[in-house]
């Protein structure tokens, strides 16, 4: 486990050396879970915001987009149920002053069990080696039984106290658990209460006239009210989605783990409009359609998991997530969930408008329930990022810290590098630069040794090298190195325009979806 925060730790320092992620504000020493995108990470977050727009959108017929604002009428959240119950259950430890998520202290808590039984798992497996059965091993030793018999309790009282909305108890299970404050070490608690996420502000130039409205702390709602101008101005028949890409923010009162908890960042939601009675099916359709997408980058399927939810929102009738296996645990990228037709219900009973779609195969009228799929971009690159990161070990001893990142998302696709600053080597690469630039983003360098510049050039996961040589002024040919292998081969420039475009294009990834 040490290992693994230590290697977050390190992708955490290269994101911020290879202008990846900066913190927000760093000159005045930061912004508490705010981040910046630097050069090289815009072009990334723009990768994997591109893949999902041309899958969801190019790609669905039904599916069309929208860009809606981030301020709404404030009773939108009236409706959505946004201000009544947007809550997280906070405890605050009085010698520290610090503050926690109730359900975030015991959830680590439940983790401490898995991580106890993990680890009589590992030491039994390396005293029986080969031999060793893990299921055996675990359905008989004492103590994994013990750990198991107490996680198991803990996660039921714990479901019940969330089900039952019931603060009580979620603080005494904290003191039943001795669960202490990681900064005072004691546990003087303060009582459980329920801290409304959503940042506001005043809208109006005068004190009077001035109303209360709300950074919106999803982007789904922006889809929601205007179900209806789509539909009517784009003729959509039923099934069909809306889709969008926007900042969403949210008062997070425990921001860690970088840029997986943010109180700014980024959603890229899709609201499926169905007939009722359809949503279960269309809600199976869709976690298959969603898990291929992550699965189209080549993580490998162990590294994915669906997580249904034992606890379902009073409107949901299904709800998963899709979790990925961070250094920290496998964690939530993506959520999937049913929402009946509550949304739009509670709209129309908010606003005092009719939101109904009139089936023409039937001649009903009905309100339509809804699939949603709601993915934070930012969790998505934390993913990405995680899975790429390598220090490998070379044969000659040496090590080279690499970013394995699917081509197609790489923020420049091919580096171009004159062998030396003379005999018009240089102008040559330029020349290459210069007529594919319109293509893909293309980086020329002459700094350095050659060596040192692939080491560069693999630190920001650049797919492709090329080296214009002697030979080059000869005959057209360059050396293209290929990131991940190291191997080098000699080709035609003409030839590198549908190299790269076949392997890094984000058509080529779009078309790897099964
Ligand atoms: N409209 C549904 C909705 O917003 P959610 O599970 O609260 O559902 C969806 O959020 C996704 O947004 C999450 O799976 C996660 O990827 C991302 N997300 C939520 N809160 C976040 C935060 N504080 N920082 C970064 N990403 C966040």
């Amino acid at each position: 486990m040490a290992q693994q925060e230590d290697v977050f730790k390190k992708i955490i320092a290269h994101c911020k050396e290879y202008g990846f992620v900066f913190p927000s504000s760093e000159l005045y020493d930061g912004l508490g879970a705010v981040y910046d995108y630097g050069q090289n990470g815009v072009e990334l977050k723009n990768n994997i915001k591109q893949y999902w727009w041309r899958s969801m959108v190019q790609l669905h017929e039904n599916i069309v987009g929208i860009d809606a604002a981030i301020f709404m009428h404030p009773t939108v959240w009236k409706a959505s149920g946004h201000v009544d119950a947007f809550n997280d259950p906070l405890i605050d430890n009085k010698d520290s002053k610090k503050r926690y998520r109730a359900d975030v202290l015991i959830e680590d808590q439940l983790a401490k069990y898995d991580e106890k039984i993990q680890k009589e798992v590992e030491k039994a497996r390396k005293r029986f080696g080969e031999s060793f059965d893990e299921q055996q091993f675990c359905a008989t030793n004492a103590r994994v039984i013990e750990h198991q018999q107490k996680r198991d309790a803990l996660h039921e009282r714990f479901a019940n106290a969330l089900n039952d909305n019931n603060l009580e108890e979620l603080r005494q299970i904290i003191v039943d658990e001795e669960i202490a404050c990681p900064i005072s070490g004691t546990r003087n608690w303060t009582d459980v209460r329920q801290f409304n996420l959503m940042f506001s502000t005043e809208m109006g130039s005068t004190a009077e006239a001035a109303s209360k409205i709300y950074l919106r702390p999803e982007t789904a709602q922006g889809i929601f009210v205007n179900y209806l101008n789509v539909q009517k101005t784009g003729r959509m028949k039923l099934p069909f989605g809306i889709a969008q890409i926007g900042k969403a923010f949210r008062n997070e009162i425990v921001a860690r783990q970088f840029i997986f908890r943010m109180r700014e960042f980024e959603q890229m939601e899709m609201q499926f409009f169905v007939k009722p009675g359809t949503e279960l099916d269309w809600f199976k359709t869709w976690k298959q359609t969603r898990m291929a997408w992550h699965q189209a980058l080549g993580f490998g399927s162990e590294n994915y998991r669906f997580h249904d939810h034992d606890k379902l929102a009073h409107y949901a009738n299904a709800a998963t997530d899709i979790e990925f296996h961070m250094p920290f645990g496998f964690k939530e990228v993506e959520g999937i969930h049913s929402r009946t037709n509550f949304d739009l219900s509670q709209h129309a009973k908010y606003s005092g408008k009719k939101i109904e779609y009139f089936d023409p195969e039937t001649n009903e009228s009905y309100t339509p329930y809804v699939i949603e799929t709601s993915i934070g971009v930012d969790r998505m690159f934390l993913s990405v990022m995680c899975h790429s990161y390598e220090e490998e070990q070379l044969a000659d001893g040496q090590t080279r810290t690499v970013l394995h990142l699917p081509a197609a998302l790489a923020p420049v696709k091919l580096a171009v590098f004159p062998l030396t600053k003379k005999d018009g080597l240089p102008e040559k690469a330029q020349e290459i630069v210069d007529d594919l630039r319109f293509d893909f983003n293309v980086k020329y360098e002459e700094k350095d040794q050659i060596g040192k510049r692939y080491r560069r050039m693999d630190a920001i996961g650049c797919p492709f090298c090329v080296t214009v040589d002697q030979q080059t002024l000869e005959d057209n040919t360059v050396t293209l190195r290929d990131r991940d292998s190291m191997e080098q081969r000699r080709v035609a420039i003409s030839e590198l325009r549908a190299i790269v475009l076949e392997q890094a294009s984000i058509t080529s990834l779009l078309k790897k979806q099964k």
